[in-house]
């Protein structure tokens, strides 16, 4: 089954399996961005609250682009289940900390799909899978930027405020 599979398909199954793995990873990140986009707008952080709205858009659309690849390589996408999402934040430092352990787990499991395209000689997965190293180097610094604004600025509630005007929604 798995040798006719092969041939069917222009990525390995290997790829595929641990892309449909990326696909349910992917998914858990655009609801967990909802959760903390809802815990900011709930706390008056406005600008915190449409950079996490975006966010959660965007992770839809990793998603979608792994389900679309996957299916245009001849392989079975398979539409994600999500749970245990996390509602409860300490503050807006803690949030941004959880987004950066989200993004630093992600950039992890790309890596790692990148490393076995090597090991099967998959070539269009690992082409593939580029673009997503490219975007998770700049989410990871994307986050790290905010959360030096935590040491710079304080946490008192005057700094969070100006924190959260720096924070860039496009
Ligand atoms: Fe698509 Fe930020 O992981």
């Amino acid at each position: 089954m798995k040798d006719i599979a092969r041939q069917k398909m222009s990525i390995s199954v290997e790829t595929m399996d641990l892309l449909n793995q990326q696909i349910t990873l992917e998914a858990h990140a655009s609801a967990s961005y909802l959760a903390m986009a809802s815990w900011c707008d709930q706390n008056a952080f406005t600008n915190s609250a449409s950079f996490f709205y975006k966010q959660s858009e965007e992770e839809r659309e990793h998603m979608m682009k792994i389900f679309q690849f996957i299916n245009d390589c001849g392989g079975n996408a398979i539409s994600p289940s999500v749970s245990n999402i996390n509602h409860e934040f300490s503050s807006l430092e803690d949030i941004f900390e959880s987004a950066l352990d989200q993004e630093i787990m992600v950039t992890k499991s790309i890596h790692n799909i990148v490393k076995e395209c090597k090991n099967n000689n998959d070539y269009n997965g690992e082409n593939f899978l580029q673009w997503f190293v490219v975007e998770q180097l700049e989410e990871e610094k994307t986050l790290r930027d905010i959360l030096d604004l935590f040491e710079l600025m304080g946490r008192d509630g005057i700094a969070l405020k100006l924190i959260d005007e720096r924070i860039k929604t496009e």
